[in-house]
């Protein structure tokens, strides 16, 4: 990740971008997008006229879940997630733009009209700095403006005061990360951090579903520094593999290119940039122990590497620790793994470490059985009879 050019100043040039853009449709921001239309029905048309979303993360939600959307814009996102998440679940939009900000809140109160259930709010934050509710600092600005080093160092101890006491979006706290066509506008300098803010704020188990715009070669540099592209959702932009890797690199596991744009929404000097919606999951984290579990894969290719480097060979059955079974046991691997689990199991204060880095291990299935497993068992009668297995068993 090279930094932006100093001579850009990313966060004006998309403040003003997009301070216009919530007053009036911008055509040139509009990407299209299939959103269920049946979820667009109690949202206001001023909200709908200003999506400049690129992908569908709300499409990927469960009910009764937290969600927090990054760069929530108009609240279009928010106002689908609030009914896929249904009157158990809350939506937290978060934006830097007063505008939007504006837009999204007086909204809120007549799509909860609409849906019988009040689950939104809209937050002003920095997408990249979660923890600093700036809505709580402008006030605090108002009161105390700055006008010397004095006042620089009790502004700065008051920064440091709200984010440890009251974080905008505490750690831990949020099932999934959603964002539509966000992350790309966050300055280079600073898209490290904003991955490890997402990671932070999700709770263990929990998910990101990013939709953004990638790129399939490098953006040069003088693209970089012009603010209409870069505001525009192009200069921005992560190369494509760079963009999963970044979710790897920030401790995520199971990463998946969920949908990925087949034609370019843009072609910029021969660089062609596109949509595509990204799922990544939070919970690896913590130590291996060995219960005597065992996976195997089921294919088709010949070998699979997960994100801790276990090593799965087709068919093989594969020992691995505790964690990663409760973690093979869910999405996203779930429907490429068979499950084996201990006959009975190692109690947790017997159980030795496992050296999950050594590669793959094969199971002997006599350490899933017990060595003293003797059971000799007959076929179950009556399973067979000339119209076919009608019992359940084989013949
Ligand atoms: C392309 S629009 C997408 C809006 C919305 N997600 C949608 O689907 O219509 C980008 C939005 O992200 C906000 N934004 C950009 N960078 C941000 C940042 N670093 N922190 C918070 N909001 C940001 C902008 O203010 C704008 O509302």
């Amino acid at each position: 990740m090279s930094a932006t050019p100093s001579t850009l100043d990313v966060e004006t040039a998309v403040k003003d971008r997009y301070s216009g853009a919530a007053k009036a449709q911008e055509e040139s921001l509009c990407c299209p997008t299939k959103y269920d239309a049946k979820l667009l029905e109690v949202i206001p048309k001023e909200v709908i006229e200003r999506d400049y979303g690129c992908g569908d993360p709300s499409a990927h939600l469960r009910p009764g879940e937290t969600v927090l959307d990054l760069g929530s814009g108009s609240g279009k996102i928010c106002f689908i997630a609030s009914q896929v998440v249904g009157p158990q679940g809350r939506v937290i939009g978060v934006d830097m733009n007063d505008d939007m900000l504006g837009l999204a809140r007086r909204s809120a109160p007549e799509v909860a009209q609409r849906t019988g259930y009040s689950n939104v709010t809209f937050q002003k934050g920095r997408i990249q700095d979660l923890a600093l509710d700036v809505d709580e600092l402008d006030r605090y600005l108002r009161q105390r403006p700055v006008s010397s080093a004095e006042d620089v160092a009790r502004l700065d101890a008051e920064v440091a005061r709200l984010r440890a006491e009251k974080p905008l979006i505490p750690s831990d706290s949020v099932d999934v990360v959603v964002s539509n066509c966000v992350l790309n506008l966050v300055d280079s300098k600073h898209k490290r951090q904003l991955f490890s803010e997402i990671f932070r704020v999700l709770r263990r188990g929990g998910r990101a579903v990013i939709s953004d715009i990638v790129s399939d070669e490098d953006v040069p540099q003088h693209l970089q520094r012009d603010p209409e592209l870069w505001s525009g959702c192009i200069s921005g932009a992560f190369r494509e593999d760079l963009f999963l890797e970044a979710f790897e690199e920030a401790g995520f596991y199971g990463v998946t290119l969920a949908e990925r744009g087949e034609d370019p929404w843009r072609t910029v000097e021969g660089i062609e940039f596109r949509s595509v919606t990204v799922i990544a999951y939070k919970g690896k984290e913590g130590p291996c122990i060995d219960q005597k579990h065992a996976v195997v894969y089921r294919g088709p290719f010949r070998e699979a590497v997960d994100d801790d480097g276990h090593v799965l060979r087709r068919g093989v059955r594969t020992a691995v620790c505790e964690k990663t079974f409760r973690i093979f046991s869910q999405e996203p691997y779930r429907s490429h793994v068979e499950l084996i689990s201990p006959r009975a199991l190692v109690p947790l204060e017997e159980a030795p470490p496992f050296p999950c880095s050594k590669g793959a291990l094969r199971r002997d299935p006599r350490e899933t059985k017990g060595a003293d497993y003797r059971l000799t068992t007959e076929a179950a009668p009556a399973t067979c009879s000339p119209e076919g297995d009608k019992g359940g068993g084989c013949c």
